[in-house]
């Protein structure tokens, strides 16, 4: 899809389609109001005859008006004006997407940007309809056989803004919203593959990949052998009732100095979980193909910072294993030593996103980073907690975490604070070991932090438990490419915030 920025009257495109909101009660808004006057008052008599109330989500598609020069006028309500906000300003843009996608015309010039959303600015509108598009039209049909084809696809748009001044900003705002885009487009991807595809090995050699694309990047991929020889007894146990090696993936973007701390980014990858010996209930087992979403962001978010060629220094590390049950797999009771030197007794087989992530964390350790994100599918209980809408966030240092949330509000990928008392470690104690990896029913999303909490003493750090927003259960089951926007935003804001010092 191309994306193009420009001013103009709306009387005057020379396009397919021209796209303008009505408001509820049968407001025009005012790119709408000049195609009126163009075309006689044709529009407005339409409306008043009770076609189209501006009602959020309503369409309607007008063909040969007299006095513009477009093809088609595509009216879409956008509810009432006092109430458009971010989520109304979205669902537009999807209802517009795929009325166009489906009604044959290839190129649309959109009066919707110019609209006020509430305490929004012109960057965040184009970034976020160009975003939003791409989400409307994804599709994820590489494993059927016969793919679902549109005769005549929507394939350019062009983004109206008010001004000839808003050019350049605009522009710079459909860039980051492409690059966006494309980073939520590979987590999506290579998180809907499952899990027979989608190996360890396979999101290895996507990283090696990627790497290649880019001159900014170097991945480098450590096997078993070497994980044992730093001692990440921990991450390696859960590989051990697979057939599939574990593997650490460890991808670095230069966009800074070389002395310049990096922002480390750790995703959990583990590419299906069974729950190992403490067996997962079958009903809804193949979500677990999700469970390598975090290790997936951090790759969509690498690769939307190297499309950006962000001036910062950024790792990302995914730890990757299957977990299954098998005559050498992990047993409740198991105890094993982390690569901190840590002890953990196994209590659970289940709760193996943390014993992945903590040998990752210390690994992380190398790096010397400024701060260190994790992001994880962790508990089922962050999702009891917070539903689908925000991202569970705790962490030990509260600038970071302030900083994260304001990401989520920017971006409209949200997360929201679980608190980290010292207390909470209590229901970690193990009569065996220097820990239990599990700390019962009770605040689960929290323990599990609690938990991570323990192998990132030696930096600034936050954890993002991403087990409710990532996907999309039901019907319409599928990756969402969260928390990449979240990511991005803040990696964005960090190297804006160097350039103004
Ligand atoms: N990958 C799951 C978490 C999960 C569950 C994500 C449901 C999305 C939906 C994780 O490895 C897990 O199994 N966690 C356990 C932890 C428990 C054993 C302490 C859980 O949440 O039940
Ligand atoms: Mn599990
Ligand atoms: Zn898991």
């Amino acid at each position: 899809m191309d994306f193009i920025v420009k001013s103009g009257l709306p009387e005057k495109q020379r396009t397919a389609c021209v796209v303008v909101a009505v408001f509820e009660p049968r407001r025009l808004s005012e790119a709408g109001e000049k195609l009126d006057q163009a075309s006689g008052g044709r529009i407005s008599s339409i409306i008043k005859r009770g076609d189209m109330e501006g009602r959020l989500g309503q369409v309607l598609l007008l063909h040969n008006l007299k006095g513009v020069m477009c093809d088609r006028v595509l009216l879409v309500g956008c509810g009432r004006e006092r109430e458009f906000g971010d989520r109304n300003y979205r669902k537009v843009i999807e209802t517009v997407i795929k009325t166009l996608h489906d009604t044959g015309s290839m190129e649309a010039v959109a009066y919707l940007p110019e609209l006020n959303v509430k305490g929004r600015s012109l960057r965040w509108k184009l970034t976020q309809f160009v975003i939003d598009t791409n989400n409307a039209l994804y599709r994820f049909d590489e494993l059927k056989s016969k793919k679902e084809t549109v005769r005549r696809p929507l394939r350019k748009l062009i983004l109206a803004v008010p001004s000839r001044r808003d050019l350049t900003e605009g522009e710079h705002a459909v860039l980051e919203g492409m690059a966006i885009a494309e980073g939520m487009r590979l987590t999506k991807d290579l998180a809907n593959l499952p899990g027979n595809i989608c190996t360890p090995a396979h999101l290895a050699e996507q990283a090696v990949r990627m790497a290649d694309e880019y001159d900014s990047m170097r991945a480098e991929v450590l096997d078993e052998a070497q994980m044992e020889e730093l001692g990440m007894g921990a991450l390696l146990s859960v590989a051990k009732g697979s057939e599939q090696p574990a593997k650490l993936i460890v991808l670095e973007y230069r966009g800074a100095d070389e002395g310049d701390k990096p922002i480390v980014l750790v995703g959990k990858g583990l590419t299906f979980d069974a729950g190992g010996i403490s067996l997962k209930p079958a009903q809804h087992m193949d979500e677990m193909k999700y469970d390598m979403c975090g290790g997936a962001a951090v790759l969509g978010t690498l690769k939307a910072v190297a499309e950006l060629e962000l001036p910062l220094n950024v790792v990302g590390i995914v730890p990757s294993a299957e977990n299954l049950p098998d005559g050498k797999a992990n047993k409740p009771g198991d105890i094993v030593t982390s690569m901190s030197g840590q002890t953990i007794e196994i209590l659970n087989t289940d709760a193996e996103g943390r014993l992945i992530l903590c040998d990752a964390l210390t690994y992380a350790e190398r790096f010397n980073p400024e701060v260190v994100i994790d992001i994880a599918t962790l508990t089922g209980a962050c999702v009891i907690a917070l539903g689908r809408e925000a991202s569970g966030l705790l962490g030990n240092h509260s600038p970071l975490v302030n900083d994260l949330l304001g990401a989520g509000r920017e971006s409209g990928d949200r997360a929201w604070e679980l608190p980290l008392f010292e207390e909470y470690q209590d229901q970690l104690k193990s009569n065996f070991a220097d820990m239990a990896n599990v700390g019962g029913r009770e605040a689960g999303a929290i323990t599990a932090a609690a938990f991570l909490s323990r192998f990132t003493k030696k930096f600034r750090w936050a954890h993002l438990d991403i087990a409710g927003t990532a996907w999309i259960s039901g019907d319409k089951k599928g990756a969402t490419g969260r928390p990449v926007p979240l990511l991005t935003r803040y990696l964005v804001d960090r190297a804006e915030e160097l350039e103004h010092h």
